[in-house]
């Protein structure tokens, strides 16, 4: 075999490149740019240190740091020594500032009622709340579970959480009960701060029933706020001394709460995300370097200015919600717009009637979203005056260069740089993205690393591919923001990120790199699904599925999906004498949405005698995608038995 025959049998992904159209800023947005003088890069990589250092000036430190980093990989410290308050940045310098009557969110509830808070009201509000977890018994190091609609309490309890040092883990509202009590379980929090439901497409989603269902087995929590969103206190169930209305604490509580001053490295949040097994990883985030990259990257990519008015879509339940609603904006004195509901209620056109309403400037959203936009049709968003907008940028999963292009004519009108941002849970922060006034952006490709990141594609051995050649994307330098741990549980930390290559961070993605050091990020070459943008564990639905009385295994495989990137295909063995009919097939998906939340319901399941396993017990889901995705058979010759794989074949085949 030669040497170029055998990066290709090891690359992850075949398919070469072929997307060429090359977009540069124009000079009308390269002169306003935050950041239009290309020599950042160089010195960045000059001195990375340097540069993250410089970059930590724009936050408000108590205490300056005495050392920048400390790199024992795999575990790294920034800003050593130095103290500092993540709700003082993201509130108290402006409220003591010119911006203390500019509005600091913008809300629109799903029904159409519209609340704006000036950081001034944001100040009080999150002074008040920290008071109320206090009161409650909340201390410094204490976690607390966030279990929210989007409305700006949300924003309120994170950043009071962080106002006294209390760890915040957000759950997203989509999440069921049962992934709900597996992370408060996971933190052992004693607190949970919720809400009695909040809209969803015309729909009242009750989460306090979840939580209610949740601590049934949850024996760490040992009190409950419920903020009222719904019309009627009267229809929530409320447990004495255990649950409280929110407006009820907030009515007592003190207007001033001082900010705990926080070391750096003193954990800020942890964020659940699914990996390869069936349990969630807790993602431990800390204070100094993670509001260092995400003030810097918010700075920088988002071009935010003064009077701009900023959309993120995302769910604040998503990391894209911590670091891109809240902390990244807040911490530079943005506008933020926050929306609660679907973006297609009541009708197609929402979004763009939000952006038409509140005049938004700059629009981040996901490719799945932007190829619904695309089925729907042009007319929702031409009925609406986008006029606004000068900038837009994606985040999720990789977007199709039609997708791109779509985007980049009808909703930014030809005029607005693209920011197609890579990153994840665990980078805390943007790490590959065009810089908007600098980089020529190319459809389909997340371009190259920000300033102060050493990015590249290598092969299994950890060799650098030649251009255009698949490989894994991996980190090979620490970042501010990085992740620190999984939360208890410190070898799995160093076994899923750093065990693959020495001394270089592995996120788990296949890209390419073309011949002007652009790259094309190719999806997850793990056991997770991307559906819709977010992280699904294989394993996860796997247990979900197993748990029903009738099915004896599954295996779930990840299949391309026009709108969502990826759905879920689940193949199932019966136990002995059930039948696979449509019915049961219903069933399962209910049981997996009930089990997980509703983006983890399979999109298909096929029935099977058998599934396809090596002479060890693995299951080949490899050849399970090559079925789902009506692709010839990959290489069957470790299989215990290869007429398992073959009958699957000719049992599904036709019917696709
Ligand atoms: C994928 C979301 C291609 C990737 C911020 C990553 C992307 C996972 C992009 C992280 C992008 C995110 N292009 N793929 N621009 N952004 N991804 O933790 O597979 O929910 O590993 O963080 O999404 O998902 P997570």
């Amino acid at each position: 075999m030669t040497a170029m025959e055998k990066q290709k049998s090891e690359s992850p992904i075949e398919g070469l490149l072929e997307e060429k159209r090359l977009f540069k800023p124009s000079d009308e947005f390269r002169a306003q740019a935050n950041v239009n003088d290309p020599k950042i890069y160089e010195e960045a990589a000059k001195d990375r240190e340097a540069y993250w250092a410089k970059q930590a000036e724009r936050l408000h430190w108590f205490k300056k740091w005495d050392k920048v980093l400390e790199w024992d990989p795999p575990f790294a410290k920034w800003f050593i020594g130095g103290k500092l308050n993540a709700s003082y940045n993201c509130v108290d310098r402006h409220f003591k500032s010119h911006r203390r009557q500019k509005p600091a969110i913008i809300w629109e509830g799903e029904p159409g009622e519209q609340r704006v808070l000036t950081y001034e009201d944001l100040y009080y509000e999150v002074n008040k709340f920290s008071n109320v977890l206090k009161n409650l018994g909340v201390k410094k190091g204490d976690r607390v579970t966030i279990y929210m609609p989007m409305v700006p309490e949300l924003a309120i309890a994170v950043l009071a959480c962080a106002r006294i040092g209390a760890p915040h883990s957000v759950v997203f509202g989509g999440f069921s009960a049962d992934s709900l009590r597996e992370r408060i379980n996971d933190c052992q929090s004693k607190i949970v701060v919720t809400a009695d439901g909040g809209y969803r497409r015309g729909n009242f989603i009750p989460l306090k029933d979840n939580v209610d269902e949740a601590l049934k087995n949850a024996p760490s929590v040992e009190k409950v706020v419920v903020f009222q969103r719904g019309e009627d206190k009267k229809k929530v169930n409320m447990h004495k001394d255990r649950d409280y209305w929110w407006d009820e604490l907030m009515e007592k509580a003190e207007t001033y709460c001082e900010p705990e001053p926080m070391d750096s490295e003193d954990m800020l949040f942890l964020l659940y995300t699914s990996g390869t097994t069936g349990k969630p990883k807790g993602i431990v985030h800390t204070t100094g370097g993670y509001m260092t990259g995400v003030t810097t990257t918010t700075y920088m990519i988002f071009d935010i200015k003064e009077d701009d008015i900023y959309w993120c879509t995302a769910d604040i339940g998503w990391i894209t919600g911590h670091s891109y609603v809240v902390y990244g904006p807040l911490s530079n004195g943005a506008t933020v717009v926050m929306y609660e509901g679907g973006p297609d209620y009541p009708d197609k056109d929402r979004f763009w009637r939000i952006v038409e309403k509140y005049r938004v400037t700059i629009f981040y959203t996901a490719p799945t979203a932007i190829r619904s936009f695309m089925r729907w049709g042009i007319e929702y968003p031409r009925r609406c005056d986008l006029s606004s907008l000068r900038l837009l940028g994606t985040v999720g999963e990789p977007i199709n260069p039609e997708a791109w292009i779509w985007f980049h004519k009808y909703i930014g009108n030809e005029k607005c740089p693209i920011v197609d941002t890579w990153w994840q849970t665990e980078t805390g922060s943007i790490l590959i993205s065009p810089l908007p006034g600098i980089v020529a952006t190319k459809p389909g490709s997340a371009t190259i690393p920000i300033p102060g990141i050493e990015a590249d594609v290598v092969d299994n051995y950890g060799n650098p591919v030649e251009p255009g050649q698949g490989g894994y994307l991996v980190i090979k330098s620490p970042w501010p923001s990085m992740l620190r741990t999984i939360y208890g549980d410190e070898k799995r930390y160093i076994d899923t990120y750093w065990s693959k290559y020495k001394n270089m961070y592995f996120p788990g993605d296949g890209a390419k790199k073309d011949e002007d050091g652009y790259f094309w990020l190719l999806g997850r070459v793990d056991d997770v699904i991307n559906v819709s943008g977010h992280r699904i564990g294989t394993m996860e639905v796997e247990s979900a599925l197993v748990d029903h009385p009738s099915v004896a295994e599954s295996a779930v495989i990840g299949k391309s999906h026009d709108i969502k990137g990826q759905c879920i295909v689940a193949f199932v063995t019966l136990k002995e004498g059930v039948k696979g009919t449509p019915e049961l097939e219903n069933e399962l998906k209910l049981h997996v949405g009930k089990k997980i939340g509703a983006i983890a319901k399979p999109e298909k399941i096929y029935f099977t005698a058998e599934l396809p396993k090596t002479r060890s017990g693995k299951i080949m889901r490899r050849l399970l995608r090559d079925i789902a995705e009506g692709r010839i058979l990959g290489d069957t010759t470790t299989l215990a038995d290869p007429t398992v794989i073959e009958r699957i074949k000719s049992q599904y085949t036709d019917k696709e």
